[in-house]
């Protein structure tokens, strides 16, 4: 059998892979990676990249919203994240008369910048330090037999550490995260900025170009980017919005390379991934591949048929419904991504064989693996995981909206943490009623009665006429309804018996018999822990190697190098596209590949010339990397061997995607934007030259 540690010992999880690229790394870990990271290029120093005691790069990097990164170009607090991730905030300043999606914005001076504060609140976060707390919070937990009592000393210790540390300020956030499968915890404290302004986007013709044909998809020519400045108060602390705030100046701030890349150069990034589950096993990939992911296509190919259709109709309801398409279809297109790039490079059957050789060197795997085996060959697993993802597509991300405005009231209701408005904006009574029809057929088809909310089970038509007497009956479905019980007398009391409210309550019952179900496994003591015990256990099969941790949406640094890909039989991609590639794409009946007439004049003038290649007179629009990305990556500087940024990480490549579970160097690649297209489009498509002066300096 092939060894299976790199000769770099970084942990590589199944046999194929040759290469280190594999890896999300924690910034204060980093020394371990270092003396690699060095001999593929890197000039720079662990310090540089963190450090707890000076200004480093880690400095100029923040979490952008829920769910992006951003890094920070300016002394005055400049800020560039992708345009997706600043997407919901430039629509919620959009209307028919202001169309910046359409049209782009710019800020021609600090006062025109706009607030995001309103309905979408925007705010970023600075990562001030990590500390390992793995001792406080595992200290003699490994002596508590029972699970639930296990994990509720756990749960104790890190409130406790996250209440003493968040004291300090109302704009500090302490999170205590768990790595490993539990087996490490780290702190991590930030500042929040709550005033963050648009200072500039490009049209969805620039960026978004290409539009969701491409999205996933290399080669790519997608403008994505916006721009936006964090504000603090005049001794430079955070602060919620006030006219009277000043541009925040940052410890740190990134340098800017226009000298380009080229292929084979040592490449870095750093930011906010999400999630990933690279300890799956074989087991969890089968149950992904083949049941769960076609499940949860099929539910939002439902969904995004209706949005398709009403879109198409009419302005308004393209706008209103632009964002809420664009998640949907995303997550979408990645989840038969994946599928198609587990297949293509049979990760099940490589899992496979690397679980043949963990069992025959440790009999904790074996038994821990068999019984995992078990488990999910249990069709009620199965489906009851089925079951909690259209719970929370129906019910969270709007699947049936009227459904989610009653979530959201009462969450509002129960909850102090969220304070979400319900507002009617973007809503469109008819595209939605239409859209709950469609998905809730779905559900009633997909899952057997017994996760049915009671009123269905007594229902006596169709799935779909349970929601038009929903829709008619229901204030969540209706703006002028919602308004009118919300200025009568006793409101709150007549709420409760909304039929929206009601089958909400019922699907929390729902909800709540999944998560039983859930418990229930966990209590059964040989499956109680498994990714604690499983990962555990792998690590000690593999003394010598470092394994590289699953992302959870802290910081971390990926690295590799500029690289293009030989991508199917026959096709081979190079690792970047140039100016000549929008125009060849452009057309002007498909509106994915329209593009404004000014940026084609440009073209034709070559007004480019200053960001071009040195060598070929290009503008390189976009590059491909092996870096090790995941969501939430968007937006995160892409760094030279200099740490200088070169461009801003937006997506993956089609059939990679599946790297989130198995990454396979051959064909995984993260999609950066050159930053010289960011740099052309401000100066010579805006005219925004103040902002390439804030950026670059005096030119
Ligand atoms: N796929 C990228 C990421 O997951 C970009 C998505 C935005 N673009 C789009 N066409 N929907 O977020
Ligand atoms: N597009 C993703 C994001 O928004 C990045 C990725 O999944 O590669 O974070």
């Amino acid at each position: 059998m092939k060894k299976l540690l790199t000769t770099l010992f970084i942990f590589t999880l199944h046999l194929s892979a040759a290469r280190a690229d594999v890896g999300m790394w924690i910034p204060t870990l980093i020394g371990k990676n270092i003396a690699q990271m060095q001999a593929e290029g890197l000039r720079l120093s662990a310090d540089d990249i963190y450090s707890a005691n000076h200004a480093s790069l880690k400095d100029a990097v923040v979490m952008f919203g829920g769910g992006c990164t951003g890094e920070i170009v300016s002394s005055d607090g400049l800020v560039l994240t992708n345009h997706h991730c600043g997407y919901q905030y430039i629509q919620q300043h959009s209307s028919v008369q202001h169309n910046y999606l359409a049209n782009g914005f710019w800020a021609m001076s600090k006062a025109e910048e706009l607030p995001c504060y309103e309905h979408h609140k925007l705010s970023v976060q600075l990562l001030n330090y990590i500390e390992d707390v793995t001792d406080i919070v595992l200290a003699q937990t490994d002596t508590i037999a029972n699970a639930d009592a296990r994990s509720k000393t756990i749960r104790e210790r890190i409130s406790e550490i996250e209440h003493n540390r968040q004291a300090s300020s109302k704009y500090t956030i302490a999170e205590v995260e768990s790595f490993y499968g539990g087996n490490q915890y780290l702190l991590f404290v930030y500042t929040e900025y709550p005033d963050v302004r648009l200072v500039g986007t490009p049209p969805s013709e620039i960026g978004k170009f290409g539009g969701d044909t491409d999205n996933w998809v290399w080669p790519r020519h997608t403008g994505d980017f916006s721009i936006f400045r964090i504000y603090a108060d005049k001794d430079n602390n955070p602060a919620e919005y006030s006219a009277s705030n000043v541009p925040f100046h940052p410890k740190k701030h990134l340098r800017i390379s226009t000298k380009g890349v080229a292929e084979g150069d040592f490449a870095m990034l750093i930011g906010y991934p999400g999630t990933t589950n690279l300890y799956a096993t074989s087991t969890d990939i089968e149950a992904t591949q083949n049941i769960i992911n076609p499940k949860l296509i099929e539910l939002r190919t439902a969904k995004l048929n209706v949005m398709n259709k009403y879109q198409a109709k009419s302005e308004k309801v393209n706008i209103q419904y632009a964002a809420k398409n664009a998640q949907t279809s995303n997550a979408w297109k990645k989840w038969k991504g994946e599928v198609s790039g587990l297949r293509k490079t049979q990760a099940i059957e490589k899992k496979r064989a690397f679980e043949a050789e963990l069992r025959s060197k440790s009999a904790l795997c074996d038994t821990l693996l068999s019984e995992y085996e078990a488990y999910y060959a249990n069709s009620n697993t199965t489906q009851t995981l089925i079951a909690y993802s259209y719970w929370t597509e129906i019910v969270q991300r709007g699947g049936i909206e009227a459904l989610q405005y009653a979530y959201t009231y009462y969450r509002n209701a129960t909850d102090d943490d969220t304070q979400s408005n319900i507002s009617f904006k973007d809503f469109d009574a008819t595209l939605s009623e239409e859209m709950a029809c469609a998905v809730w057929s779905v559900y009633c088809k997909n899952l057997p009665k017994q996760y049915w909310p009671k009123s269905m089970v007594a229902w006596k038509g169709s799935p779909e006429s349970f929601i038009h007497s929903l829709y008619a009956n229901s204030v969540f479905a209706n703006e002028n309804k919602f308004n009118k019980l919300r200025q009568s007398k006793h409101w709150a009391s007549k709420i409760t018996v909304d039929p929206a409210y009601t089958l909400l309550t019922e699907m929390l019952v729902v909800r709540d018999a999944l998560l039983g179900q859930r418990k229930n496994i966990n209590r059964n003591p040989k499956l109680a822990n498994f990714n604690h015990n499983y990962i555990k256990a792998l690590m000690q099969a593999y003394p010598d190697s470092i394994f590289p941790p699953d992302a959870n949406f802290t910081m971390r640094i990926s690295y590799g190098h500029v690289a293009g890909y030989d991508a199917d039989d026959a096709v081979s991609y190079s690792y970047f596209t140039t100016f000549d590639g929008i125009i060849e794409k452009s057309q002007t009946n498909n509106p994915d590949y329209t593009i404004p007439q000014r940026l084609s004049d440009l073209y034709k003038q070559k007004a480019y010339l200053p960001y071009a290649d040195p060598l070929d007179q290009k503008l390189h629009i976009c590059f491909v990397s092996t870096c090790h990305t995941t969501g939430g990556n968007s937006g995160s500087p892409v760094l030279n061997a200099n740490g200088e940024l070169i461009g801003l990480n937006f997506d993956r490549a089609w059939n990679g995607v599946m790297s989130d579970m198995s990454y396979d160097p051959t064909i995984c690649r993260n999609i950066t934007l050159d930053i010289r297209y960011l740099l052309f489009i401000v100066d010579k498509y805006a005219g925004a030259t103040h902002l390439i002066k804030e950026m670059l300096g005096e030119l």
